[in-house]
């Protein structure tokens, strides 16, 4: 007798008999006959139970929810009037003659497919979770998408590599996990950040075409795209350039789209620069979904007497933007007000706006708070800048150009939704030509990306202002989330050590911290570049999931610990000793 699966189960096979198992949905018991839910991963088979069998029937009397069972029985057409036709088995249900309990559950904290459950609940009791239909999909979606990715970069003869989770720092802008030896007293390995220096490494060691799928650890702060431990799709080549690696991408995302997503128009990969997204849409990652664009003002308000402007006309690190928000005349009082709230916690000090009723009367089709501050050619100017029609609403932000650029781009995202602005499906972009570094909160310079990247030219190294230094990164942007990222990397040892230097690192923390990686750049490195993409994240947008804590089987929380398990959790006194560690109870 043929063992199937529930969404076998269809009217083609009636009056077959079959044999199926899974879990027991809710038991209905109906005068005298009992309906069971049959579950399985490809979906739920109804299982009749007729009095005539005693035996068989006080069997079926003792199934509550989740009990593990294995049933016998014949495929049966439905009566009429009980044919449900939002279920691939609606049409049919099984007359079951043998009934085998495998096993008995407690009574679940929630009932499987229930969308209404609290996270935390469902992380704890993940296995319960885990068998609703939404995370079989992605778990399942997941392990199609991994395998898509292994056979094509292996049809292409790279060569898959294991790189060590027990390593050193390597460097990518979070604190790192630490572990300590028991063997060296006082000593920690750092688990991986990315495999970056090891994919280096085996370039130098002459395995040209490299890639993995990795697991990364970082200790950073947790959003709902950001995960403490997280998985790449990793890659680096030898003796390559920023098109072969933009075109190997390419063809693996067309892939893709092709054999998972169902999707087989042309992806339309555009590019742009750091430079210009900044300027038109605040931030380095843009979603080409949403029209919404900034437009510098500030020439045109150089004379204006508002102090609001005034403060940064002349002041070479503030912006003075104008936002264009075509129909956002309809938005409220209120609703601008959530808006100005929006920006403030970004740094903007308010947020000013015209409402364009009437553009060809200024006197009285515009209305805005800053009105009274600015004369009739300069309003006049603003609105022909920003090609303002009526129906319009036109914000500003005047500030530092990072506030200006943080604030106006969150609110760009918001009224992106809000107003149902985006269109368009997928969007790709590739945001190029970005500088080799940036100013950090203390003022010192800190890599864009990590301390490998080269440089476009090795002479713009001695560039007076490092932060016009250009390099030879690039992000991969998929609607307005970085997907991947990665650079040409530097291959001589001088150049390195140079950056290094740049950025403040000492010969000696140098020798300490990649002592042997500038060492292995002295033995012939080849030039080399690549690129890493988040997988997890990756899930998440392609089934369009709100969190990456979806697309992982056992993920952790915001606050990094996993409720499954209770990790992290303390040990006892003698593995402390054994790893030398005496803790302390907290640290102001
Ligand atoms: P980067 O740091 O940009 O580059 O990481 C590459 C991609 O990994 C994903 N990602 C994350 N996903 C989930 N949780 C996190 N905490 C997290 N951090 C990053 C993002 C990101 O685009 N070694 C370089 C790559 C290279 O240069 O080749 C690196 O790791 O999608
Ligand atoms: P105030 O003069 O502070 O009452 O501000 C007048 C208008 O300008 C209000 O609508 C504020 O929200 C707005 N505003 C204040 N500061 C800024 C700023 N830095 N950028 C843009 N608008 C601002």
């Amino acid at each position: 007798m043929k063992n199937y699966h529930c969404n076998e189960i269809t009217e083609n096979i009636l009056n077959q008999e079959i044999k199926l198992s899974g879990w027991a949905g809710k038991r209905r018991d109906h005068g005298g006959i009992i309906f069971v839910d049959l579950r399985d991963y490809t979906g739920i088979v109804q299982l009749v139970f007729n009095p005539e069998d005693k035996e068989l029937f006080m069997k079926a009397e003792s199934i509550r929810s989740e009990f593990v069972i294995e049933i016998r029985g014949m495929v049966n057409p439905r009566l009429e009037g009980t044919v449900n036709d939002d279920l691939a088995t609606g049409k049919i249900e099984i007359i079951v003659s043998s009934l085998q309990i495998l096993n008995k559950s407690e009574t679940p904290p929630f009932k499987i497919n229930d969308g209404n459950v609290n996270e935390d609940q469902r992380l704890q009791y993940r296995y319960l979770d885990m068998r609703s239909d939404k995370m079989q999909k992605t778990i399942r979606f997941r392990s199609k998408l991994i395998q898509i990715i292994r056979n094509y970069f292996y049809s292409k003869e790279f060569v898959d590599i294991e790189t060590p989770i027990l390593t050193k720092t390597t460097p990518e802008g979070a604190r790192d996990y630490l572990v300590p030896s028991r063997v060296h007293p006082k000593e920690f390995f750092a688990l991986p950040q990315s495999p970056q220096l090891f994919k280096q490494t085996l370039m130098i060691g002459g395995l040209d075409k490299y890639f993995q799928i990795a697991k990364c650890f970082r200790d950073e702060d947790l959003r709902s795209d950001r995960q403490p431990e997280f998985t790449q799709l990793d890659v680096e080549l030898s003796f390559t350039d920023e098109e072969e690696i933009i075109q190997i991408v390419e063809e693996l995302f067309t892939l893709i789209f092709k054999d998972i997503m169902d999707y087989s128009d042309d992806l339309n990969f555009e590019r742009m620069s750091y430079h210009d997204a900044l300027q038109n849409y605040g931030c380095d990652k843009p979603d080409l979904r949403n029209p919404l664009i900034l437009k510098d003002i500030k020439e045109l308000v150089k004379g204006v007497d508002f102090k609001v402007f005034s403060d940064h006309v002349n002041n070479s690190t503030s912006r003075i933007a104008a936002l264009r928000v075509p129909g956002g005349i309809s938005l409220s009082r209120k609703n601008i007000d959530d808006l100005t709230e929006l920006v403030k916690n970004f740094g903007a000090k308010g947020l000013a706006y015209f409402k364009c009723e009437d553009i060809s009367d200024i006197e009285n089709g515009i209305a805005s708070p800053i009105k009274k501050f600015l004369n009739t050619e300069v309003i006049q100017n603003i609105l022909n800048e920003v090609n303002a029609e009526n129906g319009d609403l036109i914000f500003f932000s005047a500030d530092s150009t990072e506030i200006v650029n943080s604030s106006m781009s969150a609110l760009m995202k918001e009224l992106g939704s809000n107003l149902n602005l985006l269109s368009g499906g997928w969007k790709f972009l590739w945001v190029l030509d970005y500088p080799l570094f940036e100013q950090d909160s203390e003022g010192n310079p800190t890599s864009i990306h990590h301390p490998f990247t080269s440089p476009k030219n090795f002479s713009d190294l001695s560039e007076t202002d490092v932060y016009k230094i250009p390099s030879r990164a690039y992000d991969l942007i998929l609607n307005g989330n970085e997907i991947g990222g990665g650079s040409i990397r530097i291959h001589s040892r001088d150049i390195q050590m140079k950056v290094f230097e740049l950025l403040n690192i000492s010969e000696e923390e140098m020798n300490k911290k990649f002592g042997f990686f500038l060492k292995a750049l002295s033995f012939g490195c080849p030039p080399h570049g690549g690129i890493a993409f988040g997988i997890d994240r990756l899930v998440m947008l392609l089934l369009e999931l709100d969190s990456i804590r979806e697309t992982i089987a056992f993920p952790k929380t915001q606050s990094a610990s996993c409720l499954l398990t209770n990790a992290p959790s303390s040990v006892d006194e003698k593995q402390l000793r054994e790893l030398s560690i005496n803790t302390i109870k907290s640290i102001k």
